[in-house]
C-alpha cells in the first residue's frame, strides 16, 4: 500500500505526511485518515536502518514498532532495535514527528488513572523499549501514549475473539488487568488534534475502562455470538511477559478525549470486511 505524496498541512507545504508501519493496525487507520500521505511498510523502510536516501516529509507519523509483548522478553535487543533505533531514525528525518507509546510503561500499582506526570516503571522488556523510544523522539515530537489498540485490520484482541467465538462456545479470558481498549480509527482522528498542541507527551486513550474479560463479553454481545467468557487470572493464563494490573490513561495536558471503548468496538465491527 503506497499513497502518493501531497501537502499535509495545506497545498505547497513540501513533501507531505509520511506514515511508517503502514501494514499495522494504526498505520492502516492513519492511511485512511491521511489519504494523500506516503504510507510505508517494513518492505519500503525497515526502520532499524536509517531512512532511505532522499526520503523527506513535513510530518512523520511513526507507527512502526515491535508490538509482540511476550516476544520482547525473549529478544529484547531486537525489540529495542525497532522501538528505540526506529524512533531515532524517524527523528533523524528532521520533520515534526508523532510517535506512539504505551500504557505498559506503567507498573499498574497506582490503581487509578495514570496522567502524563506519573513516573513510568515498566514491568517488562516491551515497556522498557517503548520508554527508551520516547526519549529518542527528540524535541520536535508529540509522544502519544495509548492503550489496548484494536481495529478492523491486522492482529488484535477483537479479531482474535471473533475467530475463537466462531469456533468455540467458551473462551477463557484474563479478568485481573484493567485498561481502556482504544479503537485505532478514533486514535487516528485524534492525531489531527494532537499535532495542533505543543510538542510533548500526551495520554490519548478511549473513555471508560474494563478488563479483557469484560471486553471479550462486549465483543460477543455486539457481534451476536453466544459464547461464554470464563474469567481467569493472569497467573492462570501464564503469558511470558508481566503486564500492569491497571493501566487506564488520562490526560492532565488537554489531550483530545476519545469516545468510549464500547463505541469504538461498534465502529470497529461496522468496519470489518
Ligand atoms: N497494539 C496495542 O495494543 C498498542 C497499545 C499501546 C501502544 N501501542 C503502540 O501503538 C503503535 C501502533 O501499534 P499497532 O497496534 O498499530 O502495531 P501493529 O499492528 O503491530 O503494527 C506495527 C507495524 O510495524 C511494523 N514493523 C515492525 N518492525 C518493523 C521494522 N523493523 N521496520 C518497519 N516496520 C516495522 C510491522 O510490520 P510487519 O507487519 O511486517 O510486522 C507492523 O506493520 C506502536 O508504537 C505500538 O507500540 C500499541
Amino acid at each position: 500500500m503506497e499513497h502518493t505524496i501531497a501537502g499535509p498541512l495545506g497545498a505547497g507545504s513540501g513533501s507531505g505526511v509520511l506514515i511508517t508501519g503502514a501494514a499495522g493496525q494504526l498505520g492502516h487507520a492513519l492511511a485512511d485518515r491521511y489519504p494523500d500521505a506516503r504510507a510505508l511498510t517494513r518492505a519500503d523502510w525497515d526502520v532499524t536502518n536509517p531512512a532511505p536516501a532522499g526520503l523527506s516529509a513535513d510530518l512523520v507519523l511513526h507507527t512502526a514498532a515491535w508490538t509482540d509483548v511476550d516476544g520482547a522478553e525473549e529478544d529484547p535487543q531486537s525489540a529495542a532495535a525497532v522501538n528505540v533505533g526506529g524512533v531515532q531514525h524517524a527523528a533523524e528525518l528532521g520533520a515534526p514527528l508523532v510517535v506512539w507509546s504505551t500504557d505498559y510503561v506503567f507498573d499498574g500499582a497506582k490503581g487509578e488513572p495514570y496522567v502524563e506526570s506519573d513516573a513510568a516503571s515498566p514491568l517488562g522488556a516491551y515497556g522498557r523499549t517503548k520508554l527508551h523510544g520516547e526519549a529518542a523522539a527528540g524535541e520536535q515530537a508529540w509522544i502519544v501514549r495509548t492503550s489496548w489498540l484494536f481495529g478492523a485490520t491486522s492482529k488484535n484482541f477483537v479479531r482474535t475473539m471473533l475467530r475463537l467465538g466462531a469456533e468455540r462456545d467458551e473462551v477463557a479470558v484474563v479478568d485481573d488487568q484493567r485498561g481502556s481498549p482504544t479503537y485505532v480509527g478514533h486514535l487516528a482522528a485524534a492525531t489531527e488534534q494532537v499535532v495542533r498542541l505543543p510538542h510533548g507527551l500526551y495520554h490519548v486513550a478511549a473513555a471508560g475502562d474494563c478488563t479483557w474479560a469484560d471486553f471479550a463479553q462486549a465483543i460477543f454481545e455486539e457481534a451476536g455470538l453466544n459464547v461464554r467468557v470464563r474469567r481467569i487470572t493472569s497467573a492462570e493464563f501464564g503469558a511470558r511477559a508481566p503486564r500492569p494490573a491497571y493501566s487506564v490513561l488520562r490526560s492532565e495536558r488537554g489531550a483530545p478525549e476519545l469516545p468510549h471503548w464500547r463505541a469504538g468496538l461498534r465502529d470497529c465491527l461496522d468496519a470489518l470486511p
